[in-house]
């Protein structure tokens, strides 16, 4: 006891001293923003998000036009850095980044701002004039704690300049400085990329903002600013915007950031007690970790009881693993071994004795992980069906949680219908019996999750790369990562906070309301489909931009023009039942109705695969999206009773 007292005293001592040497400095360069940077950035709200590789500022369009307006958003990175401190120091730091801008309605709004902010907290409501800088009842107050660099490109209140300027906001969006840049030649909102240097120079207070033109840095403004009077010691950087009733597309499409880490200058018995601490804590350390060691090998695997009660509940479980066999088996995780990255974690293969496994490393990053493992877990363990990924195992150990499943030797079914990625060019394509197959046996998985099992079980993410394959070509259906168990007598809805699921795959209601349901995992099954037939991604989903992108409107389109068939997969060169084609496609189009109410249920999507029953009638005309559907008539709700679908009785609203 008195040990551990010491130790935690010596480590407090320790870090105090090391925290006297050592300022934080700050330093990434981000290319571009794929998924991987996501793990470096703060952008859990909803409104924020990466998509096309860029930071969508605030909501892009692959939601419904309302979706987009009145919102702001923001995203910070991870990580603060020491702007001053106690001693005197101040950080200099330099930044650029590349925007685009896009006008989604005319004229556009409202615009952009580079912020420094005292709070790592992404969710505010400052949409329309406020950029996402400040909250308005913040207006102006000491409270707001941001400095922003704003990229005005709407006139929306009297003081402000124009539709197209620069500014420097301090904790409101009245700006103390404003530049048009209409004669400097330049237009924000052109959708052209516009790169923006900032130097704030710690020491002089300096603060510049330059455009880069023709490789030149043309100065903008340049303003005396002493950003610790407005700012805490530490700060998190990062980007703002918002949408009014005008909306636009706010991206930032790179974006490298350095700051200075500067020494200070110490007094000379930091040279003497930090070693001196420093070689105190070790042996602190050592000891502790002795001592907590032999604790741990009794505590620490059973560090979530809960987890363990859950699982045992089953008596089919999953085996529970080690740490240390997982680790062995994969090789120690190593890159070699790396399968793919899921949802919310990376995938390794392994070998265990003679067999062959995959090993699903949850990501310590993802916030949600305890509860996702649980859901996981819980969910899969108890779920047997042919078409379903198996979990052989568990383990929750060292505060990282893994998931053990077969392994499928075949890997996702989108590298075997898409023509455009390297890979599949040498794999011959599938031919239309082994995808029929391939769609029959995951809608066997769906239908049982929906209607096989004690409660109604949500997939959430149906989409071409969570369909595994296995030697023989079965179609497995697998992370239920985003899986949660709804019950059928108490709620109508799952609703989340957050938005998962993947852009394409996302029905228009799920988009708008952020819940999911039997119908929108009805609808993702429908773009899988279309997919499986058609040879092409899903597209956006965005209605007006690019239309003949998304899959929906564009086999829709042919159906109406009685062209049904020329939407199938032209490398199959015509080696199909045509009856069978154009019943898969109607069926892709039924379950992709806009009205969740017209979508079929998977029972009745298994028996049409099946070929047990007729593909359900879509009428010639894609029907328009509304809010909330229609719901069905009289006449509609006597078949679909008799026809047992899910959602009446589920009673959806
Ligand atoms: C993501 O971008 C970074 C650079 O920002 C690059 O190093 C990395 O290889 C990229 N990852 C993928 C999967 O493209
Ligand atoms: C956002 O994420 C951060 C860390 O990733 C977390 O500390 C914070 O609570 C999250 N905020 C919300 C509103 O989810
Ligand atoms: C840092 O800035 C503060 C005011 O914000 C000033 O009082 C201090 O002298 C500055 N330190 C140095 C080393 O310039
Ligand atoms: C910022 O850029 C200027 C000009 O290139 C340079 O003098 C300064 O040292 C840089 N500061 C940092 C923090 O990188
Ligand atoms: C933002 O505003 C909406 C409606 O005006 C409200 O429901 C929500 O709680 C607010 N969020 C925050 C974080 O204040
Ligand atoms: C916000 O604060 C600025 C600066 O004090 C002031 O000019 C402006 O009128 C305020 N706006 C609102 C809407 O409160
Ligand atoms: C900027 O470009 C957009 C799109 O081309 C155009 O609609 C807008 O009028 C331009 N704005 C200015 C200030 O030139
Ligand atoms: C601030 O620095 C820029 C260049 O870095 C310089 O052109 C400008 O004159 C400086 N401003 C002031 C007020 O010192
Ligand atoms: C936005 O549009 C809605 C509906 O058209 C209208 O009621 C509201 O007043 C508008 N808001 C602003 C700020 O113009
Ligand atoms: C960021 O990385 C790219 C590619 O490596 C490089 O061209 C660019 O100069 C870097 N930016 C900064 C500010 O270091
Ligand atoms: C960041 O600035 C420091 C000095 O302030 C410099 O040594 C370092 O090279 C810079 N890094 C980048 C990526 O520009």
């Amino acid at each position: 006891m008195l040990l551990r007292v010491a130790a935690k005293f010596l480590i407090a001592a320790t870090l105090l001293g090391v925290g006297l040497t050592r300022v934080e400095c700050l330093n990434f360069n981000f290319t571009e923003f794929n998924d991987s940077a996501g793990d470096q950035l703060i952008l859990n709200d909803s409104n924020s998000r990466l998509f096309y590789d860029a930071i969508q500022v605030t909501p892009d369009s692959s939601g419904a036009p309302e979706a987009m307006i009145q919102k702001s958003g923001r995203t910070l990175y991870e990580k603060p850095f020491r702007l001053w401190n106690r001693k005197g120091f101040n950080s200099s730091f330099n930044t650029t980044f590349v925007l685009n801008i896009k006008y989604q309605t005319h004229p556009g709004g409202e615009g952009l701002a580079f912020i420094l902010t005292g709070s790592s907290n992404v969710n505010i409501n400052a949409s329309g004039q406020w950029l996402g800088v400040v909250e308005p009842q913040k207006n102006d107050s000491s409270q707001a704690q941001t400095v922003a660099i704003e990229f005005d490109t709407r006139k929306s209140y009297e003081e402000d300049l124009d539709d197209n300027h620069v500014g420097l906001d301090v904790n409101t969006v009245y700006s103390r400085v404003q530049v048009p840049l209409t004669n400097l030649g330049v237009n924000l909102s052109s959708n052209s990329d516009i790169r923006v240097h900032v130097r704030y120079d710690g020491e002089l207070k300096n603060l510049t903002v330059f455009l880069e033109m023709a490789d030149k840095k043309i100065p903008v403004f340049s303003e005396i600013s002493d950003l610790p009077a407005y700012l805490p010691k530490k700060v998190y950087v990062g980007f703002s915007g918002s949408t009014s009733n005008y909306t636009q597309l706010n991206c930032v499409k790179s974006w490298a950031f350095n700051s200075t880490d500067k020494e200070d200058d110490n007094p000379f018995w930091i040279w003497i007690v930090v070693p001196v601490l420093g070689v105190a804590l070790l042996v602190g350390i050592a000891f502790f970790v002795y001592r907590k060691r032999k604790i741990d090998r009794e505590k620490l695997e059973d560090a979530c009881p809960s987890i363990e009660e859950v699982i045992k509940v089953s008596s089919t479980a999953p085996r529970k693993f080690k740490f240390e066999e997982l680790r062995k088996a994969t090789g120690n995780f190593s890159p070699k071994n790396k399968l793919g990255k899921g949802g919310f974690g990376t995938v390794y293969k392994g070998v265990m004795g003679n067999k062959l496994v995959a090993v699903k490393k949850v990501s310590k990053k993802s916030t949600q992980g305890k509860t996702e493992f649980i859901a996981e877990v819980t969910t899969i363990g108890k779920l047997h069906q042919r078409n379903l990924v198996k979990l052989i195992g568990w383990c929750y150990e060292r505060r990282q949680f893994l998931l053990v499943y077969e392994y499928l030797p075949n890997g996702s079914l989108d590298k075997f219908i898409f023509c455009d990625e390297k890979s599949s060019m040498e794999e011959s394509t599938m031919s239309w019996e082994t995808r029929l197959s391939v769609v029959t046996g995951a809608a066997q998985a769906l239908d049982y999750l929906h209607n096989g099992c004690e409660e109604t079980i949500l997939h959430r993410d149906i989409k071409s790369s969570n369909i595994m394959l296995d030697s023989e070509f079965n179609a497995k259906l697998g992370d239920f990562g985003l899986a949660r168990t709804i019950k059928l007598s108490d709620q109508t809805h799952h609703s989340t906070k957050e938005l998962s699921g993947t852009p394409g795959y996302m029905a228009p209601e799920s988009i708008l309301t952020g819940r999911f349901t039997i119908e929108t995992d009805v609808y993702a099954f429908g773009i899988l489909i279309l997919e499986v037939a058609c040879g092409r991604k899903p597209g956006s989903q965005n209605q007006q931009d690019n239309y003949s992108c998304n899959i929906v409107n564009w086999v829709w389109d042919l159906h109406r023009e009685g062209r049904t068939l020329d939407a199938a997969d032209s490398r199959l060169e015509g080696d199909f039942a045509t009856g069978d084609m154009e019943c898969v496609l109607i069926l892709g189009l039924a379950c992709c109705h806009p009205n969740p109410h017209k979508r079929p249920s998977m029972k009745i999507v298994l028996q049409v695969l099946k070929g047990e029953a007729e593909a359900p009638p879509v009428p010639n005309e894609r029907p328009a999206f509304m809010w909330p559907p229609l719901p069905p008539s009289f006449k509609e709700l006597d078949i679909s009773l008799g026809q047992l679908s899910p959602f009446s009785e589920l009673g959806g609203r």
